[in-house]
Parts: structure tokens; C-alpha cells; sequence
């Protein structure tokens, strides 16, 4: 296998949050520089190239007229998603896009196409699928050693927006979509038990719920998890959920139980997920991410550490530290870009068989996404 080690240069657009890990995560790799970044907020634009030796733009198109990249990683808002992800494939540039994939199913699909024209690599950041031990349990599902797959529980619930006074951009439709848990962390839950059981989410029936029917509206210019409100502005109609339930039937008949919340007292990034299967259990937790609890009927239950040694060949390749050195989300940031621009290097990407989550996944979460949407509205199931 021919692998080209030129060094990658790297364009990031969007400095907020998940900008910055983007670009720590990158700084962690071999052969590829962060060259620019571009943000309507030029103040933070520069502050962040000048740390980094970048050059810094306001618009991705400035940059992407005077720079030689090789790689966009699009770490917009939602509703930047499908303007930026257009522009970086139809220039022909890899392109690496935060979750959810886009606003809707509609640009999903569009930017399916898109790829049929420019096929240039692509992925979505439905990162906790990267975690070593999330790759092992994949490994072993392909290997049948589970047995048949009977149930999936999952939740994820933070407490971020939990009160009247918390606001962000997610709760504007237009910026960040119809639906705002469940697209912003019911996407991870979905990808993450499609990968491991290998099968899709086909049908779903869910319940949306507001907990704050209106809520302050404030300037809030700092990021994401940015402590600081700004001048309010006034007061507006919260139209898409604080929290969901979902029941949701794989492909294969297994039936998945979930509830997302961003009103959950004390739970930060709290994602949890338990599989029974017909030989044992799994249950694993994001923020104990070096665990994995396996439950047996007729023998002792067993505890297994993210350790290479305790893992299969592939998903050994996803962690780098000895047993008893834990590693954290900002590790599974790394492995995932790390795995992306392998395969870059490789060529692996045009064979179709990655272990990060592509733009056609990406796309298959927006529709199931919908499909909760429409559940909720109609009270009943709906098919994906
Ligand atoms: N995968 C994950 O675990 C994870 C975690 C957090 C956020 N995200 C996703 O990342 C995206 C960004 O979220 P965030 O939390 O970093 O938001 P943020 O508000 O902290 O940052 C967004 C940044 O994008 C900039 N921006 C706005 N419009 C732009 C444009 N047209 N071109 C370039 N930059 C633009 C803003 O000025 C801001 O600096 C969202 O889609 C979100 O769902 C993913």
C-alpha cells in the first residue's frame, strides 16, 4: 500500500468551542499543520492562528482563495454546516464536519450527491464511536461472539441548558434546526449503537418535551459552554425540546429504548449505553470511558479496562496509554482525526470501510432525526 506522508495543511472554520479541540487535536498528530482558520469574529480568528503560527480569515471562501489546503474541518454552527461542507468538496478539499450533519435531511442528501461528483473523503464528528473500547465491542459483534442482540438502552443528558436563563444559538430553529437535543446529542447516541451493532435505526417513536416554554434571550457571544450571558435582548418561544424519549427499532428487530435531556441537575455529558445480547451484557459510560462493565447470567460479572492488550488487533489501534493511565474525550478527539487522515494517507477512504462516521451516516442520522420530529407531531411510529 502506497501511503503518502506529505504533511497535510489544514483549514479550520468555526473558533467557538469545538474549534479549539479540533485544532489541539490536529496539533497531536503526525504530518498535518493547521495553516489557517477562518470566523466572522476576526478578533477571535487571529487570536487563535497567532497561537498557532495560522494565517486568519473571515470567510471560508477568503481562505480557501489564499490557501493550498488539503483539509477543511467545518466547526460552524448547524445552520453553516451544508454553505461550508458545499464549498470544501466542490473545491475538492477533504473535508472533516461537525455534528449533526446539516439543518435537515434535505441537505444531507444534497451533500450526498455532492460527494458522487467530488469524492473527496469525508466524515462527521460522531466521535464517541472512536473510543477503544466502542471499537472493540464492534470488533466483537462482527466476530458473533455476543450472540443475537435482544435490547439497547441509551441516554445522554447534560444540565447546560436547564435554566429559563440559559441560551445559546441551538434554540434559534434557524441556527440550530427543528429539533435541538436530539439532533445536538441523540445524533451520538444514534450513531454510536448503529456501530456497534452494525445495523441501522429503521423506525423510531418518540416524545419531545419543553421544559421552559420561553426563555431569556441573551447576546451570549463566548462559545458553547461559555459561562458568560451578555446584554439581554428580550425574551423568545422555545420551539424545539429540552429533552426526548425515543423508542427505536434497529433493522435487525432490535428494540432500543433512549432519552436525551439538556435539563439534567448535575449530569455534564453524561452518555450511557447498556446492549443485551443472548450471551452477555455491555454497559459503558462516556464520562468512565476506560470501562466497560460486561454482564454474564451464569458466571461473574467482569469489568474491562481500555488497555491494548485486553482489546481486538483493530480496536487496539485506537488507544496509546498503558492500563492505569485513563484516557478522555480529548484522546477520542485525537484518535478519530488521527484515523481520518490516515485515511487520507492510505486511500482507505475510496474503499468505503472507515471506522469514523462518514457524510452518507451522517446523513442517515438526519433522517432518523426527522423522523422523530414527525413521530412526536403525529403520535405514533414512523419509519426512518
Ligand atoms: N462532536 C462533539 O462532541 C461536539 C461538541 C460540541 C459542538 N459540536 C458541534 O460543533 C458545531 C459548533 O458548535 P460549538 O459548540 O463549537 O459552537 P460555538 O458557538 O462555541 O462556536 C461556533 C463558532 O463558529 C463561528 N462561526 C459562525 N458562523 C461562521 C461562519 N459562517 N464561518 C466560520 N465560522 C463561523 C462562531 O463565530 C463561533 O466562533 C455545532 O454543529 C455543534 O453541534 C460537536
Amino acid at each position: 500500500m502506497v501511503i503518502d506522508m506529505k504533511e497535510l495543511r489544514i483549514g479550520v472554520v468555526g473558533t467557538g468551542f469545538i474549534g479549539g479541540r479540533h485544532i489541539d487535536a490536529i496539533s497531536r498528530t503526525t504530518g498535518a499543520r493547521v495553516v489557517a482558520v477562518a470566523d466572522p469574529v476576526l478578533d477571535k480568528a487571529k487570536k487563535t492562528a497567532e497561537g498557532i503560527g495560522a494565517n486568519a480569515y473571515t470567510t471560508v471562501d477568503e481562505m480557501l482563495e489564499k490557501e493550498e489546503l488539503d483539509v477543511i474541518h467545518n466547526c460552524t454552527p448547524t445552520n453553516m454546516h451544508y454553505e461550508v461542507d458545499v464549498k470544501a468538496i466542490e473545491a475538492e478539499k477533504h473535508l472533516y464536519c461537525e455534528k449533526p450533519l446539516a439543518l435537515n435531511a434535505k441537505e444531507g442528501d444534497a451533500l450526498l450527491a455532492l460527494l458522487e461528483k467530488h469524492p473527496v473523503a469525508n466524515g462527521v464528528n460522531l466521535n464517541y464511536r472512536m473510543n477503544a473500547l466502542v471499537q472493540d465491542m464492534r470488533s466483537q459483534v462482527e466476530e458473533k461472539a455476543p450472540g443475537r442482540s435482544f435490547l439497547v438502552t441509551g441516554s445522554y443528558v447534560q444540565d447546560w441548558m436547564m435554566n429559563q436563563d440559559d441560551y445559546d444559538w441551538r434554540l434559534e430553529p434557524q441556527n440550530g434546526g427543528a429539533s435541538r437535543a436530539i439532533a445536538d446529542i441523540g445524533s451520538h447516541l444514534f450513531d454510536t449503537c448503529q456501530y456497534v451493532l452494525g445495523k441501522k435505526i429503521t423506525a423510531v417513536n418518540a416524545h419531545l418535551m419543553i421544559m421552559h416554554p420561553t426563555r431569556q434571550h441573551y447576546e451570549k457571544t463566548g462559545g458553547t459552554f461559555d459561562k458568560g450571558k451578555g446584554k439581554l435582548l428580550g425574551e423568545i418561544r422555545v420551539v424545539n425540546e429540552d429533552a426526548a424519549s425515543i423508542m427505536a427499532r434497529f433493522e435487525d428487530g432490535t428494540e432500543g429504548l433512549f432519552q436525551v435531556s439538556q435539563v439534567s441537575a448535575g449530569h455534564k455529558n453524561d452518555m450511557r449505553l447498556r446492549f443485551d445480547f443472548e450471551n452477555c451484557s455491555w454497559e459503558w459510560r462516556q464520562e468512565e470511558n476506560n470501562l466497560l462493565y460486561i454482564g454474564h447470567r451464569d458466571e461473574p460479572n467482569q469489568i474491562k479496562h481500555r488497555e491494548a492488550s485486553a482489546l481486538s488487533p483493530h480496536a487496539a489501534a485506537f488507544t496509546e496509554l498503558p492500563a492505569g493511565h485513563p484516557e478522555g474525550w480529548n484522546d477520542v478527539l485525537y484518535q478519530t482525526i488521527r484515523a481520518f487522515y490516515d485515511s487520507i494517507r492510505t486511500g482507505s477512504y475510496r474503499e468505503g470501510k472507515v471506522p469514523y462516521a462518514t457524510i452518507a451516516e451522517g446523513a442517515w442520522i438526519m433522517k432518523i432525526i426527522e423522523a422523530c420530529l414527525a413521530s412526536d407531531a403525529g403520535g405514533r411510529w414512523v419509519d426512518v
